[in-house]
């Protein structure tokens, strides 16, 4: 039986943070929607071409494209034993679209959903001041968790940028983008009885462990 556990939250709310952390306790791969956007963009593939179109505006990129890509990303050996699913689903027409594919490729369902809730002046502090490893995508802050290294991932060694779309305007309107179009599926997954909220305006650590005993995993 495999496992999947999805983490919702809106931009800034430590998603990409914690899932490494979650990644190592659960010994489950880590799919990242916008991750695997951004390695296509950087590649400049088609699908990376009219991802960037998307991502450049802080809107979603259409719901058909993206199940198709998480769904081929799940069929990846390394997603044998399930996976922490980072940024997706994020509408209700691709939360379907999963639980559809997970029922008949599987015979299963989504074993949880953690919601990390974050307040809005902090979402913006934070995506304001990130820094993002160009290697193995690990954020960073430049007040709240800072590289021991100026400008160098702690991890890897690799080099670290800020991406585009955390300009103030753009930071704003995917704010905007998540207020309408995904947070509906806290409500969803709720009245499903999968969702277990997390306060994310803790030290990373804490946050963490609330995060682990969530999924019933305390560490
Ligand atoms: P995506 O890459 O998924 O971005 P996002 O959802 O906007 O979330 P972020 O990555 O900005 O935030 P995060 O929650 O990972 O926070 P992080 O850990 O980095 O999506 C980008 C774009 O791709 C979308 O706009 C869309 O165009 C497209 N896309 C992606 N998925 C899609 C989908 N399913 N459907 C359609 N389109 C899709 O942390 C943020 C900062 O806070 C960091 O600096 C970190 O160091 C700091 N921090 C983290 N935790 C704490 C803490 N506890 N205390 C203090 N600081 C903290
Ligand atoms: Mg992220």
């Amino acid at each position: 039986m495999s496992r999947y556990v999805i983490l919702l939250g809106a931009p800034g709310s430590g998603k990409g943070t914690q899932a490494d952390t979650l990644r190592q306790s659960l010994g489950l791969a880590h799919v990242a929607s916008g991750d695997l956007f951004r390695e296509a963009a950087q590649k400049g593939t088609e699908l990376g071409k009219l991802a960037k179109s998307y991502m450049e505006k802080g809107e979603l990129v259409p719901d058909e494209v993206t199940v198709a890509m998480v769904l081929e990303r799940l069929k990846e050996p390394d997603c044998s034993a399930g996976a922490i699913l980072d940024g997706f689903p994020r509408t209700l027409e691709q939360a379907s679209a999963l639980e559809k594919a997970l029922q008949q490729q599987r015979g299963q369902g989504i074993d949880r959903v953690l919601y990390i809730e974050v307040s809005e002046e902090e979402l913006l502090n934070r995506l304001g001041g990130r820094w993002i490893c160009r290697q193995c995508q690990q954020p960073y802050h430049i007040v709240n968790f800072p590289p021991k290294v100026e400008g160098r991932c702690d991890k890897c060694g690799g080099e670290l940028y800020q991406r585009a779309d955390d300009s103030m305007e753009t930071a704003r309107k995917r704010l905007e983008v998540y207020f309408t179009q995904t947070s509906s599926l806290i409500h969803y997954f709720a009245e499903k009885s999968l969702l277990t909220r997390v306060n994310g305006e803790q030290e990373v650590e804490a946050v963490g462990q609330e995060l682990l005993a969530g999924v019933g995993n305390p560490l």
